[in-house]
């Protein structure tokens, strides 16, 4: 009897053991938007965004500030298109409001990126609240 209880608490030890184990060196495993912040703040071909946006404090003015991009209510469809061909939303040179300020649409289209990109960098800009 007591021999039995010995093995079923050893066999629970091992058990336990093994799923803590598992769960402290599984590969985490990043959403869409954390890849997409992790994407802006690189260096990769095409990656021009701060030039002339800002987010939280940091980048351009040429563009909308987009630190409130998720506010704005656009579908991450249309933050994709946005990116990949501006010239879709926004005639190329008119003038244009966002938010109550003007903009000159001048952002560049991003044909380069892929679709995976373009997903990870629309759903970080879409979380931004
Ligand atoms: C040369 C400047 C420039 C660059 C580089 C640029 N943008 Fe823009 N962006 C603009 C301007 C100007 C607008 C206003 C609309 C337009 O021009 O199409 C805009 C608009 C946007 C909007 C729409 C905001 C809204 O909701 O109305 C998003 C989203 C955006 N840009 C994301 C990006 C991302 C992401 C990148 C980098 C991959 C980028 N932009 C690179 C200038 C730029």
């Amino acid at each position: 009897m007591k021999k039995t209880f010995t093995l079923i608490f050893i066999l629970l030890v091992v058990i336990l053991g093994y799923v803590v184990v598992r769960a402290i060196t599984a590969p985490v495993k990043l959403s869409a938007a954390q890849l997409g912040f992790q994407l802006i703040h690189s260096n990769k071909k095409g990656i021009d965004c701060f030039a002339c946006h800002a987010i939280d404090g940091k980048g351009g003015t040429i563009g909308p500030d987009l630190s409130k991009e998720g506010l704005l209510k656009h579908s991450i469809h249309w933050i994709e298109i946005q990116i990949k061909a501006p010239d879709k939303h926004f005639k190329s040179g008119s003038m244009i409001k966002i938010n109550g300020k003007s903009y000159m649409a001048i952002m560049p289209d991003h044909k380069m990126l892929s679709k995976k990109e373009l997903f990870e960098l629309a759903s970080y800009l879409d979380s931004l609240k």
